[in-house]
């Protein structure tokens, strides 16, 4: 068992409120709880205007740089192009996909119930304050980077031993292996008596339905948990049906479902979410290459959109942790408020060799092999015989939802000094409004002006997200509303537009006010946006 003092525990508190950011979501319309007013579903969530918007920005950044201009441009391992293309694959898949992939058999979670509150803990997550004197032997279990439950715990404790505890007399377990024993001696996280969690129980995260009518044991199917499979298994057909060689890559997005035992953290941890996930096919002996440069990159790209700085981390995962089948594996995380001090997954890049196909080469019986004519023996007339081998595949696995989430809790920003104390300093590239359009006043003709530049920008600006107007209430209070948006910059026509044709540009970050010429917007948001 190993220990942990409450000082580098990551249920003590943060920078940033998560009840605030939340509060700023729904009051702004990024997101919203899913079927809320029928008192809302555990582990799910919806966007609203400018939360889809943002996730959409995110997701076309990912496929613009992963897909159609792979890694900006820039040239992998040996100066050797980087190739991907998209597919888009089916939520259902035959079962047998999931009885390859392992996911039948293996895709558990460790779940604990307790008898007295009726609540589920994912094993994984629980964790045991007690103090270090053997003869106090009580344990008060409390959630992982849940401030409040550790909290309780160290409340309840302190009730227990009669005694105000200092730091030095606690001891908190963080690998417990919770057997009868271990937990008649634990109270729960929200319960009063002790001996009252059930020892681990696995539980298969995948959502079942059935395919047709009948609904028999035969109809089985499952909502896909991963994005990746319906790659794996249209490996072949991509092959076949493209001029793609190894080495390239297979892009594939979209909604994934897990019922996971405790969904938590906002949207951090959903029941359905969505992955942009990358399938990387090399040849086995430049494997590892390709694995540093995707690590690097992925990392990069985070830091592109804003994420930068000590809230992002490479994390390589330890080689005893990592699956039998893979040779190395790391995380990009993020310090999110319910993380901090610790950080959170918010995609992983995985060796995974090559595993999958050939699993589902011995499960389906279809080779998936390649043969790489630019490989084995040269022959007398100059071309090489081939080389056939299953590529091995890196996958840098990213989630969507995560990210946002990442985006937003990053670009929250507190300034008592500002009309609007609260501001979301969203990266241009991804703001959901790239740009308002206010005039002064609604009247001596700026208004109209005023129509005429949003109408501009809007021809402008479309494909890249919102570009709003608006000549209700004062100036400040419309930007303080552009501001908790996120929106980077805002043209105001006023008095003196009337007089030389100029008008006034706010910096959302800064505050800063400049003037351009009228017939300048454009141009200059198109630079500042990137384009
Ligand atoms: N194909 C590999 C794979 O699915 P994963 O680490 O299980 O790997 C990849 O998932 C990413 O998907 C994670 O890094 C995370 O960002 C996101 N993700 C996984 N489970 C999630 C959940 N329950 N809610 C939101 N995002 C999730």
């Amino acid at each position: 068992m190993t220990s942990q003092s409450p000082a580098t525990n990551p249920a003590a508190g943060s920078a940033k409120s998560m009840d605030a950011i939340m509060a700023l979501c729904k009051r702004r319309g990024f997101v919203y709880q899913a079927s809320e007013i029928y008192g809302g579903i555990n582990g799910f969530w919806d966007y609203g205007p400018l939360g889809s918007q943002l996730k959409k920005n995110l997701r076309d950044a990912w496929w613009q740089d992963m897909v159609l201009r792979p890694c900006w441009g820039k040239t992998g391992p040996g100066g050797r192009e980087v190739r991907c293309v998209p597919v888009e694959t089916c939520i259902i898949q035959h079962p047998k996909v999931w009885a390859a992939s392992g996911h039948v058999g293996g895709f558990n979670d460790p779940m604990m119930d307790c008898k007295e509150s009726k609540r589920r803990y994912r094993a994984d997550h629980l964790r045991y304050v007690k103090t270090t004197d053997p003869s106090e032997g009580r344990m008060f279990a409390f959630v992982e980077g849940d401030a409040d439950t550790f909290e309780e715990a160290l409340k309840r404790l302190g009730k227990y031993v009669k005694r105000t505890l200092g730091e030095g007399d606690l001891e908190i377990i963080t690998d417990a292996k919770p057997d009868g024993q271990f937990l008649a001696r634990v109270v729960g996280p929200h319960a009063k008596e002790a001996g009252t969690l059930t020892e681990p129980r696995a539980f298969n995260l995948m959502f079942k339905t059935y395919v047709g009518a009948t609904a028999t044991d035969d109809d089985v199917a499952y909502l896909r948990p991963e994005t990746a499979q319906g790659v794996f298994v249209q490996f072949k057909n991509v092959v076949d049906t493209t001029r793609v060689k190894v080495p390239f890559g297979i892009g594939n997005v979209g909604k994934s479902f897990r019922n996971e035992v405790t969904p938590r953290n906002f949207t951090f941890r959903s029941r359905e979410f969505e992955q942009m996930e990358l399938e990387f096919f090399c040849h086995p002996d430049e494997s590892m290459e390709w694995f540093t440069f995707w690590r690097e990159f992925r990392m990069a790209w985070w830091e592109s959109l804003g994420l930068a700085g000590e809230n992002l981390r490479l994390y390589d995962t330890p080689k005893k942790d990592l699956a039998h089948y893979s040779q190395a594996g790391s995380d990009v995380e993020y310090r999110f408020p319910f993380t901090y001090p610790g950080f959170g997954e918010l995609e992983g890049v995985a060796h995974r060799g090559n595993f999958d196909l050939t699993q589902h080469q011995q499960h389906s019986g279809a080779k998936m092999e390649y043969n790489d004519t630019e490989r084995g023996e040269l022959l007398p007339n100059g071309q090489r015989r081939g080389e056939r081998y299953l590529p091995h595949c890196i996958e840098p696995a990213a989630g969507l939802d995560r990210g946002v989430l990442a985006v937003l809790c990053e670009a929250y920003t507190k300034d008592e000094s500002r009309p609007s104390p609260e501001f979301m300093k969203i990266h241009p590239r991804l703001a959901p409004i790239k740009a308002a359009v206010f005039p002064l006043v609604a009247k001596d003709g700026m208004p109209e002006i005023a129509h005429k530049l949003h109408d501009e920008l809007l021809r402008r600006f479309w494909r890249e997200g919102l570009v709003e107007s608006d000549d209700k209430q004062t100036i400040g209070k419309r930007y303080a509303r552009m501001d908790e948006a996120g929106c980077p910059y805002c043209f105001t026509i006023d008095s003196d537009t009337l007089k030389d044709q100029t008008v006034t540009v706010r910096d959302r970050d800064t505050g800063g006010q400049q003037r351009i010429a009228i017939s300048h917007a454009a141009a200059f948001l198109s630079d500042k946006l990137g384009l």
